[in-house]
């Protein structure tokens, strides 16, 4: 009896192990840590959350439709600049923006190409109007409204949202129950794994957050949407600020702690992801990009994290995006 007591226990614990996301265990991140050189690899995720949440985080088409262009070949405005520096931070650069280091959490919900794309419109629009426009546009609107962009919660292009911002507008949203803006946003953070994925919220078309904005009048614009060139993406965050950048997320990614992160030996493929570029730099001589992720400030280096610059790592050099706001 004790025997077969002790067999099923066996038979219980290897199925429970199975279970858990091997990438996310102690072990694999020990030896990540061992293999790579250029990054720390720790604990964001409890080793028991399942691969679906961990995958449906990745919502971004925006690797793949890179290759389509638009691409924005030419502005005027970037003549005017004489070097690029070596090291730049939008943050610092633009300190009255507070919406450019602001980690957003997307939830379970694969909007993160709406998070990276209305939160850097957000930014532009404060540095365009000196600071006078200085709160999140809604990532809410983008997400269940525009019905072109993709799929909502279960993925998006960045490019058809800049698309969306032009012809469409969008109107003001703060985070998760803030009451800020118009349409804040309404998928709470994910805190356990009974959550289930979120589904597509409906359309609603009425402020229900600061219930005093007219909805309609409080839409603002792009002029356009682009592609950029990798030779081109520091002048226009320079000139125009933070750009919407996808990248090919690959298993030992959801591990990142700190430094820049280049792809490890082994790691597997797991989907296109969106964040937002606010800058660049030199790390123990290599280059670096400087991101906002929308996994929450416990994920990563306080929610942001770098990633190699100048070799195309995951796609990254060659999948940007972003708008000029029009101002009135
Ligand atoms: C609500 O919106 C109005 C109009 O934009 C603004 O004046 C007011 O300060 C907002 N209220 C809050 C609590 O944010
Ligand atoms: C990656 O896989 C190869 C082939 O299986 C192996 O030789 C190598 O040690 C692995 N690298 C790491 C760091 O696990």
């Amino acid at each position: 009896m004790a025997r077969l007591l002790m067999l099923s226990s066996v038979i219980l614990l290897s199925a429970y192990l199975t279970e858990q996301v091997h990438f996310l265990q102690p072990e694999y991140i020990n030896k990540l840590n061992e293999e790579i050189s250029t990054w720390e690899a720790g604990e964001n995720f409890p080793p028991d959350t399942p691969i679906e949440y961990l995958k449906g985080l990745l919502g971004s088409h925006g690797v793949e439709a890179a290759a389509k262009g638009p691409f924005k070949t030419q502005d005027s405005n970037y003549n005017s600049l004489f070097h690029i520096p070596e090291n730049f931070d939008a943050r610092k650069k633009w300190k009255r923006c507070k919406t450019i280091g602001m980690i957003l959490d997307q939830g379970n919900c694969g909007s993160c190409w709406a998070m990276g794309t209305s939160s850097a419109f957000s930014d532009r629009l404060c540095i365009a109007t000196d600071g006078e426009f200085n709160e999140l546009l809604s990532a809410e609107e983008l997400t269940f409204c525009c019905f072109q962009c993709g799929y909502g919660c279960w993925g998006g292009y960045p490019i058809r949202a800049w698309e969306y911002f032009r012809t469409n507008g969008l109107v003001t949203g703060g985070s998760y129950d803030s009451q800020q803006g118009c349409l804040p946003y309404y998928v709470p953070p994910y805190l356990d794994e009974d959550v289930p994925t979120e589904m597509n919220h409906r359309c609603v078309e009425k402020c229900y957050g600061n219930t005093t904005i007219d909805f309609k009048e409080d839409h603002r614009y792009t002029s356009d949407a682009y592609f950029l060139k990798p030779d081109s993406i520091q002048e226009d965050v320079l000139v125009y600020g933070p750009v919407e950048a996808s990248f090919k997320v690959y298993d030992d990614f959801y591990n990142y702690k700190s430094g820049v992160y280049i792809k490890s030996e082994n790691a597997s493929f797991l989907g296109g992801h969106a964040v937002k570029l606010i800058g660049w730099g030199v790390e123990n001589e290599t280059p670096y990009w400087l991101l906002v992720n929308s996994w929450n400030e416990n994920w990563g280096d306080q929610g942001t994290f770098k990633i190699r610059r100048g070799t195309n790592e995951c796609g990254i050099d060659k999948s940007m995006t972003a708008g000029v706001p029009v101002i009135d």
